[in-house]
């Protein structure tokens, strides 16, 4: 833990995410959570790149419509570039919805899947607590049902596309003890959802250890070595932006004292993971350079909680979307 505090607070204070400069001409990229914070300046670079088309999925319809002309007025990219489509991850329906409309794209070379919530409020969203639908569930619910056409844009125009999952690095902060507190034959997210179980103050380390969890899986079992995806996830770093919502000067002091990052500079670390070729599938990404996750992850007992995760999500998204395995 002090080896993670201490280079937390040296990329904090003294690394600075170089400004993306690879082209994106041509290109199709999808930003999930993009009205606002990393998503929408990831956006804002990609736009800004020459993509040709930049899709920004909201749930708030009136906060795309904003980020959208802020993007066009910024980057002057046109008006018909950047496209606002509705997406709420408390909803199945609306991921299905989202990705139905994503099978109609010609091609998809990059969907960073960036959406995610803080919170410490215990509330319901579909079978979960809300920090697990959003973060989790349906995030890998949307990366699973968009892989096809992933798969497709690889063949057809010979290019090898990206899924980048935000995570973060306060994965390296829980030690998922609701992984011991699951009886053996239950699902771990039979454990998450119960509100005498629940560890709110934890929740989103463990939403965020969750998600490199899985993506460890399915790179080790179901997209090896040589599947046409790159899949990633990464660290943008301690960043200004709306997640700390909920936390008022306590945040704020917490952003003072650790040198939190622009926005913008954030969202470069969003960019370079779409931006990243074979060498990072599978791996997790800080600072823009492939880093090794925490010591749990990589311990056997990580191994088994990587392994126990991905079967109780994998049998969720299962009943959620019938047949959705066969997507890889
Ligand atoms: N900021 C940091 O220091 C930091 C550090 C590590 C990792 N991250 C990760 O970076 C990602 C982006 O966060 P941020 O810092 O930019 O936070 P943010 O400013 O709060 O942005 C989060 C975005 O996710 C959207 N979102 C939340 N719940 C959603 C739902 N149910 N359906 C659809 N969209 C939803 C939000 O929409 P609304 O505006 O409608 O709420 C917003 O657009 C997150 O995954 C976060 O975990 C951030």
């Amino acid at each position: 833990m002090t080896h993670w505090f201490l280079s937390f607070f040296y990329s904090q204070w003294f690394i600075t995410p170089p400004y993306p400069t690879e082209s994106w001409a041509g290109k199709t990229v999808i930003v999930t959570g993009a009205n606002v914070g990393l998503g929408l300046e990831a956006a804002r670079h990609f736009a800004r790149l020459g993509a040709a088309k930049v899709i920004i999925a909201s749930r708030n319809a009136q906060k795309a419509e904003t980020a959208k002309k802020s993007i066009e007025q910024t980057t002057k990219c046109g008006s018909d570039i950047v496209e606002a489509w509705p997406l709420d991850l408390c909803s199945y329906e609306s991921v299905k919805a989202f990705a139905e409309r994503c099978n109609g794209l010609q091609r998809i070379d990059a969907i960073v899947e960036n959406a995610g919530v803080s919170t410490r409020q215990f509330r319901m969203a579909e079978e979960d607590e809300t920090i697990i639908t959003t973060n989790v569930v349906c995030t890998f619910l949307l990366a699973l049902l968009v892989l096809p056409k992933l798969k497709e844009t690889a063949k057809r125009f010979n290019t090898r596309p990206n899924l980048v999952i935000v995570s973060s690095e306060v994965h390296f902060i829980t030690n998922f003890p609701e992984y011991g507190m699951t009886p053996p034959g239950e699902s771990v997210f039979k454990t998450l959802s119960d509100p005498k179980k629940a560890r709110m103050n934890d929740r989103y380390n463990v939403s965020k250890m969750l998600e490199v969890l899985v993506c460890r899986e399915i790179v080790a079992t179901r997209a090896p070595k040589g599947y046409p995806v790159t899949i990633n996830f990464l660290n943008p770093g301690f960043c200004h932006s709306e997640l700390m919502r909920e936390m008022g000067l306590p945040g704020r002091v917490l952003k003072f004292l650790m040198h939190a990052r622009s926005t913008e500079v954030g969202s470069r670390t969003l960019v370079s993971a779409a931006s990243m070729g074979h060498e990072s599938h599978g791996e997790y990404l800080s600072d823009c350079e492939v880093c090794p996750p925490a010591k749990l992850v990589r311990s056997p007992l990580g191994k088994e909680m990587q392994v126990c995760v991905w079967k109780d999500l994998s049998e969720k998204l299962d009943r959620i979307q019938p047949g959705i395995l066969d997507n890889f």
